[in-house]
């Protein structure tokens, strides 16, 4: 059964620059499905559209970003939803609020600086929860449970938050997100800013959280071994569009894409001392994308075919899309 159903969505950004439109073409023609109770995962190089692809599938749309097509449907238990079609910004808050969530990059933009941090806690249930017979005390109360939970000290609720570490502050703004307990949770870089150490024990609580609300949750990074740990299913995002698509471990070890296989072969291996040629070239501009295959100019196997025409998404064994010509060659 999948949660989340997205549909050919195109979502450009329409800027103006010296009296000129432009249309950055940030998603162009994105269709995936992401199963409930799973952690799907998008991955790629910084620029390729994946910030952009998680507002538009939250509904996290304002002017320069458009949608220009598609669909994204939500199937909750107990009803289905077209958050595109819902009226701004009113109704879509509502759906924000308790069944979808957002875990930040950084957790200032959740956290208020000169607040401690139990009145961001109690803000966000005062906003959300409209339950009768509420007390301060019953709040609290849900507050230390969910802390318990993910194995949080009671006592950081007193600080504000400048005197905790950022590990510490990412762990909080997680709490804070994952308290309503969300049916879907979408995390935009959640651990790019930490060190690796501290990275780990986000993943972990992320993991934990996960199985015990049993959320949805789509997980955006261009860092690949978070995905390694994390996901079930990834999908690897080039110049505004799906270029593969896995279960984790298939994706890995069966790269098919040559973007997908470069970005692998840019990942650094134990015991090898021969210097790793780091994927050459970069992400074209979406301002003006190359024709055909977006990622023919840098890639070793392109041939004439791949500077004229588009390559679809298709399925080439089960459950591994792959949007190569050199794929449908193979079939
Ligand atoms: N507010 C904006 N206005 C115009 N262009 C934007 C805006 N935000 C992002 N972009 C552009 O959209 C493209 C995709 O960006 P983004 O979704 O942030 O990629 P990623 O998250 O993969 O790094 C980039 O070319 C970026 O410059
Ligand atoms: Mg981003």
């Amino acid at each position: 059964m999948s949660m989340i159903d997205v549909k050919e969505l195109k979502a450009y950004y329409t800027t103006e620059k010296y009296g000129r439109i432009y249309r950055v073409r940030a998603v162009d023609g994105v269709s995936f499905q992401v199963h409930k109770n799973e952690i799907y995962g998008i991955a790629g190089e910084s620029g390729c559209g994946k910030s952009t692809l998680l507002k538009a599938i939250s509904g996290l749309i304002k002017p320069p970003l458009e949608i220009l097509e598609g669909e994204v449907i939500y199937n909750f238990d107990d009803q289905s939803l077209n958050i595109l079609s819902l009226q701004e910004d009113k109704q879509r808050r509502k759906v924000r609020g308790i069944r979808l969530s957002h875990i930040p990059q950084g957790s200032m933009s959740v956290l208020n600086p000169v607040r401690r941090i139990r009145k961001s806690f109690q803000d966000l249930i005062d906003a959300h929860l409209k339950l009768e017979n509420r007390t301060h005390l019953n709040d609290m109360n849900m507050v230390k449970k969910h802390l318990d939970a993910l194995g949080l000290e009671w006592n950081v609720m007193h600080s504000f938050p400048h005197q905790l570490s950022g590990g510490m502050r990412q762990r909080i703004t997680i709490a804070l997100a994952t308290i309503l307990k969300p049916d879907i949770i979408f995390a935009d870089e959640p651990t790019t800013a930490l060190d690796v150490v501290v990275q780990r024990g986000v993943v972990q609580l992320i993991k934990k959280i996960k199985k015990e609300q049993q959320n949805t949750l789509i997980m955006v990074t261009h860092d690949l071994a978070i995905h390694a740990n994390l996901c079930d299913r990834l999908a690897i995002m080039y110049a505004g569009k799906i270029v593969e698509e896995a279960d984790v471990n298939l994706l890995f070890n069966q790269p098919k894409h040559p973007y997908t296989q470069m970005l692998l072969d840019s990942l650094p291996k134990l015991g090898d001392k021969s210097t790793r040629t780091s994927a050459p070239g970069t992400p074209p501009s979406l301002i003006n994308v190359p024709p055909g295959c977006r990622f023919h100019p840098r890639c070793p196997e392109a041939t004439e075919r791949c500077r004229r025409e588009i390559p679809e998404l298709v399925e080439v064994e089960k459950g591994h899309r792959v949007a190569c010509f050199l794929e449908e060659g193979s079939k």
